[in-house]
Parts: structure tokens; sequence; C-alpha cells
């Protein structure tokens, strides 16, 4: 079914696990999130990124929203870091159940402006907003201690930042990156501990590739509601692509796609495992999702 994203992250919260939100860009990532979230009776989300919604458009769009209402269990649809309120119209014209409005590359002013703006915006469609104060980078590499922490999440101003753009949950930024980690991750949870003190509203982790499983579930307990994965899934898809390719047995397509799903879901599994999310489908029956799904 169709799942409301708020409903998601705000019962997850209450019963201390996490939801994996996963990348995805086409039909075999889609089915490989479903096929495992099915398997574990877990939710999940299925998130398009600014740059995959530009390549698929609308039919990838459809392919997600008929994927979430036909599953047996709770799926959302989200709009991964958007800093564009076209792109953001678009997801929620499409019935997408969140969205994320990204102003962290702007400065902190400007930010909160375009996070109050959309989220009022999402709002009067019943969708949910994630934003981000502080700013992930794609690397570690070349960033002093010092500049490290510039970009981290000021938890004084996460307090300033709900309460004035009304958003509904917060990407944190506490040493966590995008892609893969060149040295061993190193988050700073007396940070995120702050933080969660400070605002009530569910926490949300980009960069959840590479984590141990000790961090995440150290993440889970200091307040994390929502994961963002998408390098370990993107990897194994490649992966499979090359290994079946390099094989001398001449294969139908649809062969190559079994194999790229098979070994996307394994990957969706283990993380979904350690986010604590299986077995929880049945807390998540909410009427607001049926609500969604006739529109
Ligand atoms: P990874 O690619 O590091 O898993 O991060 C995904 C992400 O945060 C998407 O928003």
């Amino acid at each position: 079914m169709l799942a409301s994203t708020r409903d998601l992250l705000e019962t997850a919260r209450r019963n201390v696990y996490a939801i994996g939100a996963f990348n995805v860009y086409n039909l075999e990532g889609v089915r490989a999130v479903v096929l495992a979230a099915e398997a574990l009776q877990s939710p999940a989300m299925l998130q398009i990124h600014p740059s995959s919604l530009k390549f698929g458009g609308t039919p990838l769009v459809a392919l997600c929203m008929e994927s979430a209402r036909e599953s047996t269990v709770p799926i959302a649809v989200h709009l991964d870091h958007s800093t564009s309120k076209s792109a953001i119209q678009q997801a929620l014209d499409a019935g997408m159940t969140s969205v994320m409005a990204d102003g962290s590359p702007l400065v902190y002013s400007e930010n909160l402006a375009f996070t109050k703006q959309m989220t009022e915006l999402a709002h009067s469609y019943g969708a949910a907003v994630e934003a981000e104060i502080g700013r992930i980078s794609g690397t570690e590499d070349g960033l002093s201690v010092e500049e490290k922490e510039a970009l981290m999440t000021d938890p004084d101003q996460a307090i300033e930042f709900v309460a004035a753009t009304k958003v509904d949950f917060l990407a944190v930024t506490i040493g966590n990156v995008h892609g893969e980690y060149k040295s061993e991750p190193r988050l700073d949870f007396p940070r995120l501990a702050q933080i969660r003190k400070n605002i009530d509203i569910p926490l949300v982790l980009h960069g959840a590739s590479g984590l141990p499983a000790s961090m995440i579930s150290k993440s889970i307990e200091l307040g994390v509601s929502k994961f963002n994965v998408n390098t370990e899934v993107r990897k194994a898809y490649v992966e499979s692509l090359k290994r079946d390719l390099s094989s001398t047995k001449s294969r139908d397509l649809v062969d190559l796609m079994s194999d790229a799903i098979k070994d996307m879901q394994a990957v969706i599994t283990e993380k979904l495992l350690l986010f604590g999310s299986a077995n929880k489908a049945h807390l998540h029956q909410s009427p607001y999702a049926e609500m969604l799904a006739l529109k």
C-alpha cells in the first residue's frame, strides 16, 4: 500500500527503529526495494533523486506510485534533494508522499525562506517535507576539521529553523557523507544527541552506505528515523551487470534484470534488518495512506 511518509517516520521513531529510503532509477531498483520489504514484512521508501526524475520523468514516478500501491507492505514515495520549486510541484502533483526541499546549498536565511515556502506548498497537498541545515559533502577529503565542523548541523540553529519553517523531518549533518567513506566514518554523536534534545521531529541521516552496524544502531537510539541509501545498492546493480555481461553464456535481458534485482535485494534486505524495520509493516496501517492512494 502507498504509505504516508509522516506516519512511517513517526511510528518508527515511537518504536525505536528506522525506515530505509532507497534511491531508485528504474524497474529493477523499484522491484528490488518492494521485494525486499515484502519478504521481511517491513515498511520502506522509494526515493527519486532529481537527476533520476529528470531522466525518467512522470513515467518513473508512475512506476514508483503504482508499485507502492500494489505492494503488500507500506511503501512511501519521496523526492530526494530538490532545490527546484518546479520539481517539487511535479512530485506533489504526482501524489508523492514527501519531498526533500534542499536549501542547504543556500545561505541560512535563504534556506529558511525556501524551506518555509516549500513546506506550506507540500502541506497543502497533505505531503511531508524533509529539509537540511548544515551541508553534507560528497567526500571528506581536502577539508580541515574546522571546515568540516562549520558544515555540520548547529543544534541551536535547528530549534529556530524547525519552528520557523514547520518542516516535518530534519536531515542532520554530523560527519556523514554521500558516496563511499574514504576513511573510517566518524559521526559526531554528542551533536546528534543535542539536536535530538532541542527538536521534536524525526531526524534523517543521509549517506548510510558504508556505515557500520554499531553506528546505525547508535543513530537510531539517538533519534534517527530514516536512513538514505544509494551507493551500495547502485554498486550491486552495476557489479551484477558486469558479471553477467562478462560471462560467455548468452542470456535474455530479463535474466540479467532478474540477477540485478536479486543482487540489489540482498543489499536492501541487509539494510532493512540493520534498521530494525523487519516485521513492522503491521504498525503502519494509516487511514491517511488510503486517502493518498485515492488521489
Ligand atoms: P549514499 O549514496 O552514501 O548511500 O547516500 C545516499 C543519500 O544520502 C541519498 O540522499
